[in-house]
């Protein structure tokens, strides 16, 4: 069964001069409980693909279905609702917010659904991240790892069906990017979660079931 099916999408940004076409009719589908690595150059479109993907930005033409839902057919307010639900963002720049500290962030999306943390499940998730000891910090007390870390367990906490991650291990050394890539495979297999990692280190594709290249907004 397919949970992503994008079909002749493009993104165009800015007009005229500045104009710059992101995406250049994109089609591609995952099938439930995949892992897919999307690899490409600085610029070839693979955050934008991700967000359309995720509905956090619309598109210039095409559509994105998940789980045979139309998203951008969906008006603003049901798409967040939809997301909050089906999908887990890890932003390539983290998007924590600034006044909440390091639980309260992951927390965050059970909260605006009105959804409670099971007992110890949030200690689960912060000893896996290795957050334990900075569980009450804000994100200006934070390494960029550690940013990166909350926002892998903001993601994780719904347990969502589908995973977006953008450059998951992009600010981490190569023994805590292992542990992440082993803690999305595991999410992977035991929750038949759908996963689709961006990420420019090659050996970290290498553990993904399908590779998808980008180049100049295309799919290889
Ligand atoms: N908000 C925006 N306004 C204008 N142009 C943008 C915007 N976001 C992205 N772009 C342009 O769209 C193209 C694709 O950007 P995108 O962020 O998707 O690349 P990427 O593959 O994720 O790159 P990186 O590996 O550096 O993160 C780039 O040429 C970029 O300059
Ligand atoms: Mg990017």
């Amino acid at each position: 069964m397919k949970i992503v099916k994008v079909e002749n999408l493009s993104k165009v940004y800015g007009k005229g001069s500045t104009e710059v076409k992101a995406l250049d009719n994109v089609s591609l589908s995952i099938e439930k409980g995949e892992f897919v690595a999307i690899v490409g150059a600085s610029g070839s479109g693979k955050s934008t693909l991700l967000h359309l993907m995720g509905g956090v930005d619309r598109p210039t033409s095409g559509r994105v279905m998940i789980n045979d839902t139309d998203i951008f057919q969906l008006n603003n307010d049901k798409l967040a609702i939809f997301r909050r639900r089906q999908i887990g963002i890890i932003y390539q720049f983290y998007n924590l917010l600034p006044t909440l500290n390091v639980e309260e962030n992951i927390t965050l999306p059970m909260e605006l659904d009105g959804r409670k943390v099971e007992d110890g499940e949030l200690d689960d998730i912060l000893k896996l991240l290795g957050l334990t000891k900075r569980r009450k910090h804000l994100p200006n007390e934070l390494s960029g790892g550690q940013q990166q870390r909350t926002s892998i367990g903001r993601a994780l906490i719904t347990r969502p069906a589908l995973i977006l991650a953008d450059e998951p291990t992009g600010n981490l050394d190569s023994k805590s990017s292992n542990e992440i890539v082993e803690l999305l495979r595991k999410s992977n297999r035991e929750y038949n979660q759908t996963i689709v990692m961006i990420t420019h280190n090659l050996e970290i594709a290498k553990c993904a079931d399908r590779i998808i290249t980008i180049e100049d907004g295309r799919i290889k």
